[in-house]
């Protein structure tokens, strides 16, 4: 177990590299379950996160080699198992992916009911209508969801929500299977068109990624090859957050500038300057915030997965700040932790009213889940007084690569060390 210590109050200056995707990264390699051959996916970050999905992969029978720290060879036509029990599958939510990979490749999947980060309910029946759609049986016992089918054949499915999840798994169901599936109200997330791309790459007929419709024309068999993962949206986020805080200036490289527009706009709304290139942008914060109000909501919305951290940009602008959050039914589960530092944040459902404070404290911070992690880590980078300590540091190394590597090369005073640290060390 360890922790982060940080030490606020120092300006973060320089460039930082974002990984690849981490939700694209854990829905592209069951994906990877569907080809019948050896992918090799590229660009992959070395989190948590896709080491437990990797290793539920091997438990199913694929081999797999690492080439070198973010590029994985996948041969999946050793695979044998369709049964995905929770002993390799831990407590991420993507292992949902592999029943759609599991049902599109053999008719059958058994795979432990998803963990996660927990927002309050977090349902698959999206997922589920959709097997069921393509004409498999769905039952879910002893924890574990069983999916089975004589055939699959394609069909339209209307999403009475906009799901990521449901999106990418129908996808993975339906690629193989006969004749044509049209998903309407489907997720336009750009993870959601980097899968769609991944699985065209390997001999799959997907159109439409990035729309609401997305039509599938299911063939025989998908080949191996090689497929790069985009950056990652929301590690970009927030480090862009994480400088605006500290008024810094950062260069954000390797990232799709178009995939940041609505956190960019918002940020450009508190009076943050924004410079964009092709493969960055450059954030440049000046020393007073203005407030602003925020919704999360499906893409191109502002990103729910930078909620958080955003409340902790704004417990720091001048002024009153609204933030409603769009996509979970409780996802400010955080708040209460992060009051203990002097942000002024009251809840109300579903609604956030932040009333800036000139500066936060420095406290002993329990991660609540991953973004909530991050964002005490923003707070952390503010504050003032000695030194803020986060715990739970799990949830944070589910989806982010060496975070204190990269905050302390950006000029950040963090550390991690053993978990021991009492209250009065603050
Ligand atoms: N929903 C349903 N039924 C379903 C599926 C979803 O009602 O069958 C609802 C959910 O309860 C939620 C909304 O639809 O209110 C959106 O959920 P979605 O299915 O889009 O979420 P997800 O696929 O489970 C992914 C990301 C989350 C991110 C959401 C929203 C992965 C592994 N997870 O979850 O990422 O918050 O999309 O963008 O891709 C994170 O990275 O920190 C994280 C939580």
């Amino acid at each position: 177990m360890s922790e982060l210590c940080i030490r606020g109050g120092k300006r973060l200056i320089g460039d930082v590299t974002i990984n690849g995707a981490k939700n694209a990264a854990v829905a592209i390699l069951p994906a990877a379950l569907l080809v019948d051959g050896i992918s090799e996916i590229e660009n992959l970050p070395y989190i948590d996160d896709v080491i437990k999905v990797k290793e539920a992969m091997e438990g199913l029978g694929a081999v797999t080699e690492f080439i070198d720290a973010h590029t994985l060879k996948v041969d999946a036509s050793t695979v044998y198992d369709y049964n995905a029990t929770q002993d390799y599958i831990g407590n991420i939510r993507a292992s949902y992916y592999l029943i759609g990979a599991l049902l599109g490749r053999f008719k059958k999947a058994e795979v432990a009911m998803p963990g996660g980060c927990n927002f309050g309910v977090r349902p698959i029946d999206q997922h589920i209508k959709g097997f069921e759609a393509l004409g498999a049986k769905v039952v879910i016992e002893h924890g574990m969801i069983k999916a089975y089918a004589d055939r699959l054949v394609g069909t339209k499915i209307y999403l009475d929500v906009v799901s990521v999840g449901a999106t990418i798994n129908i996808m993975l169901a339906a690629v193989l299977a006969e004749g044509t599936t049209l998903i309407e109200n489907a997720a336009k997330e750009p993870h959601v068109v980097d899968v769609a791309n991944f699985l065209n790459m390997m001999g799959a007929e997907v159109k439409g990624a990035g729309t609401d419709v997305i039509r599938i024309k299911g063939v025989e068999r998908l080949s191996g090859g090689k497929y790069s993962a985009i950056p990652d949206q929301i590690e970009a986020g927030t480090y862009m957050m994480a400088a605006a805080i500290t008024g810094g200036d950062v260069y954000v490289r390797n990232i799709i500038p178009e995939h940041m527009y609505s956190v960019s706009l918002k940020m450009i709304e508190m009076g943050i300057e924004i410079e964009e290139g092709d493969d960055y942008v450059r954030v440049i914060a000046p020393e007073i915030l203005k407030a602003t109000n925020v919704k999360t909501l499906p893409h191109p919305g502002f990103p729910t997965d930078l909620q958080p951290q955003m409340a902790v940009l704004l417990s720091v602008a001048k002024g009153t700040s609204t933030i409603i959050e769009g996509v979970w039914d409780n996802r400010f589960q955080y708040v209460d932790e992060l009051t203990r530092t002097g942000a002024n944040i009251k809840v109300d459902g579903r609604m956030a009213v932040v009333e800036g404070v000139s500066t936060l404290s420095c406290a002993k911070l329990a991660a609540t889940d991953l973004r909530a992690g991050a964002a005490m880590i923003i707070a952390g980078l503010r504050a003032e007084g000695g030194e803020t300590v986060i715990t739970n540091v799990k949830y944070i190394d589910r989806g982010y690569e060496t975070i204190e590597k990269k905050l302390a090369a950006l000029g950040a005073d963090i550390q991690r060390r053993p978990s021991k640290v009492t209250e009065e060390d603050c």
